[in-house]
């Protein structure tokens, strides 16, 4: 009650005392408590509205008051009189005009045209009303400049999505008190973003993506709790601006203009087309996700793992550092605070590869895929849908209708997409197949939602894009030197020819160090040099860059040579730096130890070393980075520990054994650890074990027997520490 006083004031009393009394002279015959009638002068104002963008649905015999698509309150005069407080129009062809009439009706707080497609601008008209709720979306036309809302004080939601304004953004924003939910994605906005917003903490929601933005991005919003998407715009980097993409609900996918495309310390995930950086010459050529779900592995295809709950606004870049994808917006209208972004299917597929099919990434705004680092050249893309949400039945479910767009290297190739009607029922398959062009490295596919479909079953909030698959295999010979080692545990023939000189020499270059550093400690770091002619040589300025400086808040452990952090590398590899403090005299020694024998050792149980970097009194060693850290941490420490089901821990012990097994026996140069612990033992994304820190093996020359006769009498009891055995 209390709500609507606010807008309608004097003008409302003034109607109600002398157009109401009329009304009830005119009209009154049949109004009662229980069959109350929309207010005289709203019923004209709404048959004229109906009559110039063509409602048929309103029936103005009874009382339009109860159409699904309208809201009254029909508290007046004892119950007996209505007034409009709600327009919600649901999917129609309009193609007329946003009508100015709207603002005719005095009352109305909520008006969602978002899903019907109008033309034109918003009418000045609108400057009066009092809105608390305004949503349109994809207006056609030649566009406009930002609508005068400054008077709307109490707006709670706004969306004025693809409208083709243009123009900078008023402050005025910044002072609206009720404002959750601001959502001005995908217009021509210019200019920087007002100071007024840094007031904006309380905004559950801003959507700024797909606009022209410029100037730096404000500090205050790289700090925002709260959501802030300001994807795809323009902006400059300055001198303070963020050089990295962020975890968390900022979202800054190609938020730089085109000019930072030549910074070098910029992420390339800021830059405009996420290009490629730092590749060296290695392409890949294909790119198969089960998006919204597990690994699986179809008709030999290995389609990768795309679990990421995450979507309101979110840059996931994959392990591997071959595709990530950009999400955007929050589900509305739904009470469910946690929205879902994985579509899991209501019911038991029965269709061929129903692995791809069962679950699949949902988008209520926009999403997408990139493919990362890809030969130039002509590619098939394959996009599996399969409708898992609504169905082919007598209930509720099968009404629901979802349409959206899809666009490839930002060509639109499917429009209004209904896959059900595509694929002639929900739960099956549909496959599109579409020829691209990769002409820059990246491969940009984007789904969007254009306000089509249902948007409330079977519950608030189901709408929006839904992928289930994607693949994109080369219409061209893949270039020989170019393709990617195998990073599997099965090492070709091939792969032992080349590798085993190397080995040899690998095995040469450690002995020899060994050798040299008993004789000349000194010149160890020009040896070093050498050594990384083996490995991936790192500069000290690349890894600074990836860490931050080694920033404390990147800091992601503390072994016993030194700090280990987390760093991103340029081209988006996610990477551990284990910094050995040059003091130590035994580091030094354990450094070499490292870098010779894991850049020999590749199995999937152990941790793969990336290279290293010797710069200046430097010693760092590049790792792989292991998502759930160590198994001491998921076990032990309190605030990270995992709920590790007991198939999993069987899955860690057999992955510890293996690593183990192939120190021990399998590998050319013969290992014993002597330092395995919980806080040894990494555990992946996919918590497979992994072994880390080499630091205390030593060559066991062949024949001998594994166990060295020094250690030999505490070797049981040191070999393993307890809290493997007792702990699990
Ligand atoms: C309007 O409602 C009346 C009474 O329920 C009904 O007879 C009439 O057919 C309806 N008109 C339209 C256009 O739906
Ligand atoms: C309001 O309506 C009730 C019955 O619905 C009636 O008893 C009461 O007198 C009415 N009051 C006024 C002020 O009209
Ligand atoms: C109007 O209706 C509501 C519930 O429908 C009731 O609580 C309220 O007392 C009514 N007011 C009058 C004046 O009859
Ligand atoms: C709107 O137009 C499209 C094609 O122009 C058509 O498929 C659709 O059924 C129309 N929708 C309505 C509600 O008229
Ligand atoms: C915005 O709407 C226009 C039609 O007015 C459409 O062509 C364009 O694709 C839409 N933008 C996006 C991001 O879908
Ligand atoms: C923003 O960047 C696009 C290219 O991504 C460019 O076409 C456009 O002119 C730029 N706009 C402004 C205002 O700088
Ligand atoms: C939905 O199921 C009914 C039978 O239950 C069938 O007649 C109809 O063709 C199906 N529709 C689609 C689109 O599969
Ligand atoms: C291919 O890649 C190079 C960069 O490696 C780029 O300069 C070139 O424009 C790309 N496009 C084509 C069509 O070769
Ligand atoms: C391709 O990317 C490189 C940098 O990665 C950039 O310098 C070049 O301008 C881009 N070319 C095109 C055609 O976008």
């Amino acid at each position: 009650m209390g709500a609507w006083r606010l807008p309608c004031g004097w003008r409302l009393l003034f109607s109600m005392c002398f157009i109401g009394l009329l009304a009830e002279v005119v009209h009154g015959a049949g109004a009662d408590a229980l069959h109350p009638r929309l207010f005289p002068a709203e019923a004209r104002t709404l048959r004229r509205i109906a009559a110039k963008i063509g409602v048929a649905h309103w029936n103005f015999s009874v009382n339009p008051c109860d159409s699904e698509s309208m809201k009254c309150d029909c508290s007046f005069y004892n119950n007996t009189t209505c007034h409009v407080t709600g327009i919600f129009l649901k999917e129609m062809n309009f193609t007329s005009q946003l009508p100015p009439d709207f603002a005719d009706l005095p009352c109305l707080l909520q008006l969602d045209l978002s899903r019907s497609l109008f033309h034109g601008a918003v009418p000045d008209k609108w400057a009066q009303m009092r809105l608390q709720g305004l949503r349109i979306s994809d207006l056609r036309g030649s566009g406009s400049a930002f609508p005068d809302l400054s008077a709307m004080q109490s707006m709670k939601t706004l969306v004025l999505r693809n409208c083709s304004i243009s123009g900078s953004i008023p402050s005025y924003f910044g002072d609206m008190k009720n404002l959750k939910h601001l959502d001005l994605s995908f217009n021509k906005l210019t200019g920087k973003i007002p100071d007024s917003f840094a007031k904006m903490g309380s905004v559950d929601y801003i959507y700024l993506t797909g606009n022209s933005l410029t100037g730096n991005i404000p500090e205050w919003l790289l700090r925002r709790n709260n959501i802030a998407d300001i994807s795809f715009n323009n902006f400059t980097m300055g001198s303070s601006g963020p050089t990295q993409c962020l975890q968390g609900g900022i979202n800054l996918v190609e938020s730089y203009s085109p000019e930072m495309i030549s910074l070098n310390n910029i992420n390339p995930c800021l830059k405009k087309n996420f290009p490629c950086a730092a590749s060296n010459g290695q392409y890949r050529s294909s790119l198969h996700i089960n998006c919204g779900d597990k690994e699986a592995i179809v008709n030999g295809v290995k389609y990768e793992t795309d679990t990421v709950p995450k979507g309101a606004s979110v840059l996931y870049v994959n392990p591997g550092s071959n595709w990530a994808f950009s999400s955007t917006g929050n589900f509305m209208d739904n009470n469910i605070n946690d929205d879902s972004y994985i579509a899991t299917s209501t019911s038991k597929l029965t269709i061929p590869s129903s692995q791809l099919y069962a679950r699949a990434r949902l988008s209520p705004l926009s999403l997408t895929y990139y493919g990362l680092c890809m030969h130039n050249g002509s590619y098939t893309v394959k996009l599996h849908f399969a409708e898992i949400v609504f169905t082919n039945d007598s209930t509720y479910c099968s009404l629901g209708k979802r349409k959206f767009n899809v666009f490839i290297q930002g060509k639109m190739v499917l429009e209004d997409f209904d896959i059900e009607q595509s694929a002639a029922g929900s739960g099956k398959p549909i496959m599109k197949t579409f020829t691209t062009y990769v002409t820059n490295h990246t491969l940009e596919i984007h789904f969007y939602w254009a306000g089509r479909g249902t948007t409330g079953i079977p519950y608030r909030g189901f709408y929006g894009p839904l992928i289930s698959a994607i693949s994109v295999v080369p219409n061209f010979q893949i270039p020989l030197a170019a393709k990617l080692p195998q990073t599997g545990s099965r090492i070709s023939s091939k792969a032992l020819l080349i590798g085993t000189p190397i080995l040899a020499i690998c095995i040469a270059f450690v002995v020899g160090l060994y050798w040299i550093k008993q004789r000349r400690k000194s010149s160890m770091h020009q040896d070093l040099g050498a050594l990384d002619l083996q490995i991936g040589s790192f500069t000290l300025r690349q890894i600074k860059a990836a860490t931050r400086n080694f920033d404390p808040a990147n800091k992601i452990g503390e072994g016993g040579f030194g700090s280990v952090y987390k760093g991103l590398l340029s081209d988006g590899t996610i990477i551990a730096v284990k910094q050995l403090s040059s003091k130590s005299k035994q580091g030094n020694r354990e450094f070499v130890n490292e870098i010779g024998m894991i850049s020999a050792l590749q199995h999937p149980n152990l941790v793969r070393l990336y290279g290293c970097c010797t710069e200046g009194n430097q010693l760092l060693l590049v790792y792989e980075y292991m998502e759930h850290n160590c198994l001491a941490r998921a076990l032990f420490v309190e605030q990270y520990r995992l709920r590790l089901d007991w198939p999993t821990r069987h899955k860690i012990c057999l992955g510890i054994a293996r690593g183990i097994a192939y120190l021990h026996e399998e590998s050319a140069i013969r290992i014993v650890h002597r330092d395995i612990k919980a806080s040894n033992i990494l555990l992946d994304k996919d918590l497979d074990a992994k072994i880390s820190d080499f630091g205390l093996a030593k060559l066991n020359e062949d024949g001998h027997t594994h166990i060295s006769t020094k250690v030999a009498g505490t070797m049981l009891v040191s070999y393993m520490r307890g809290e493997l055995s007792w702990s699990w």
